[in-house]
């Protein structure tokens, strides 16, 4: 199967599971990425089953609007049962680096408030040690250098800014840049994730270790593994 196959065979799992155990009428919370999309596109059908979404990018809003969904903004929902995503790297923790779409930030937001994490990506991604997928911080562009001095300092990484085609700045859709940080072997990814949190001008980093995943539907060529992290 090719790693597209993969993706739609984990959406669609992921369409089965939400429809399976998230009561009709809620509000999900919705990733991004392209597993994040074959997600939607596999919920598509189910759709006047649910409320409606939390979206995770504007990318998301945009394809979820673009199915028939009704977006909500965080603010307008009391509760998220789920939140489905996928990941750059998973760790045998169920830890996470997320980012290499760059809507990390609001990513982690939406995770925060659900009850429920789903992980979803093809085999690749399952990772003994996170680091090999550059880290993805978010920063206030004034911060970037310093930053990128420090991170090198505290992990001997090598941290880069995202830059697009025309090589100019990635700005996120929060209207802040992003260093990835190369080279890095993660051995504590949930201290690393606070640490680094506390530096002023970082705004997120893609770390996702404190709150991981709950649960993954990994993609393999035997079909859909799923891994539960049994964090409740
Ligand atoms: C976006 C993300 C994505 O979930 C991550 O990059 C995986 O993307 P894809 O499903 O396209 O491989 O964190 O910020």
């Amino acid at each position: 199967m090719t790693q597209d196959e993969l993706k739609r065979l984990v959406g669609q799992a992921a369409a089965d599971y939400v429809n399976e155990h998230v009561p009709e009428g809620a509000v999900i919370g919705v990733g991004t990425g392209s597993t994040a999309n074959c997600f939607i596109d596999a919920l598509a059908g189910s759709r006047e089953r649910y409320r409606g979404a939390v979206s995770s990018s504007v990318a998301t809003t945009n394809r979820l609007l673009s199915h028939g969904f009704r977006v909500f903004e965080l603010g307008e929902v009391e509760s998220l049962p789920v939140y489905v995503d996928g990941a750059d790297e998973i760790d045998p923790h169920g830890a996470m680096i997320k980012g290499g779409g760059g809507a990390l930030t609001r990513e982690k937001i939406v995770a925060s408030v659900a009850d429920v994490f789903v992980c979803i990506a093809d085999g690749s991604k399952l990772v003994p040690t996170l680091g090999a997928f550059p880290l993805p911080i978010e920063v206030v562009p004034m911060a970037r250098v310093a930053i990128g001095r420090r991170i090198a300092q505290a992990t001997g990484g090598v941290p880069v800014l995202r830059v697009k085609q025309d090589g100019t700045p990635y700005i996120t859709d929060n209207g802040n840049e992003i260093i990835d940080v190369k080279g890095l072997a993660i051995d504590g990814p949930v201290a690393l994730e606070r640490d680094v949190n506390q530096w002023p001008g970082v705004v997120t980093v893609g770390l996702f270790a404190a709150r991981g995943a709950d649960l993954c539907l990994i993609g393999t060529e035997r079909g859909v593994q799923r891994i539960d992290y049994a964090r409740r």
